[in-house]
């Protein structure tokens, strides 16, 4: 059977992957940031996941405000990554699973969550840049990869708490699947930042750090938050929290904290990283 051995947040944000254009990962404004992904290479290097199922947030590159999902799930055999104007090469495409999506959706549907599923999918950097982060050199070709969308840009957005169970859905999914594959899921974006508006910029480390405790092993006490407690106390993006509890959903084995780091600012965000294992 298909199980899923660990989880991976991340941040998500787009200067990154311009810093890794240019090759500044060492320089005194990113070392700190970049020096909390060696742990997480080594677990990859040692686990070697077959899959990745990422929970992301398309910021307006396949999903504009005119059609938006609340959830979409990549159901391709590739994933194309289109220019967003960063001044960046794209990424190589990404290798899907289409028999562990279809399975996936086959369930979710089952389970009562109505889902749009995508046969053409294009990724932006939600996706494209934790790859970039957890596979160094665009090292990604052997892993297979399920994208799921979850509509953090446009009101309303689903809550905590229904992201967090699709999420559950989803891993019980796996656990079903009669592959052997093991499974990493990664949830991106986050933390607390404010893009625009009067209050741009705001960044709440407190509640940051606060989230990255509970999430380990009571993930729960996150789930009475409403989306707009969420933009009050971590700012109109800090909803990206929601795809750190879909991951966390995901996991429903005992889960341990075997790395973690948090810097601020990276751009505009309070910057976390963390890695879960799931026995
Ligand atoms: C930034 C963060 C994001 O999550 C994003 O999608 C775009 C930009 C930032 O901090 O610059
Ligand atoms: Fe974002």
């Amino acid at each position: 059977m298909a199980e899923i051995i660990g989880a991976i947040g991340s941040s998500h944000i787009p200067a990154i992957g311009v810093a890794i254009a240019r090759k500044i990962q060492q320089t005194p404004y990113w070392k700190p940031f970049f020096d909390g992904f060696p742990p997480i290479h080594d677990w990859l290097a040692r686990e070697k996941p077959d899959v990745a199922i990422v929970f992301y947030n398309d910021h307006g590159l396949e999903f504009f405000l005119d059609k938006k999902p609340t959830f979409a799930i990549g159901a391709a055999a590739e994933y194309i990554s289109y220019d967003e104007g960063w001044g960046i090469d794209t990424i190589p495409p990404v290798i899907g699973d289409e028999g562990l999506s279809w399975h996936i959706c086959n369930e979710l549907v089952e389970d009562e969550f109505d889902i749009t599923i995508c046969q053409e999918l294009g990724i932006d950097h939600g996706l494209t840049v934790p790859m970039q982060l957890m596979w160094p050199g665009n090292s990604y070709g052997h892993m297979k990869v399920i994208p799921v969308v979850i509509n953090c840009e446009e009101h309303p957005m689903p809550s905590p708490k229904r992201c967090f169970d699709l999420g559950r859905s989803i891993g019980k999914a796996v656990e079903s699947y009669e592959k052997e594959l093991k499974v990493v899921v990664l949830g991106t974006g986050g933390l607390s930042h404010q893009l625009d508006g009067q209050r741009a910029g705001l960044i709440n480390k407190e509640f940051d750090i606060m989230c990255m405790d509970k999430i380990v092993n009571q993930p729960e006490e996150l789930l009475d938050f409403s989306i707009r407690d969420l933009v009050e106390i971590a700012g109109a993006q800090g909803v990206e929290l929601n795809m750190w509890l879909a991951m966390r959903g995901a996991l429903t084995g005992q889960v341990t904290e075997l790395h973690r780091n948090y810097h601020i600012p990276i751009s505009n965000t309070g910057a976390g990283t963390m890695l879960l294992s799931n026995k």
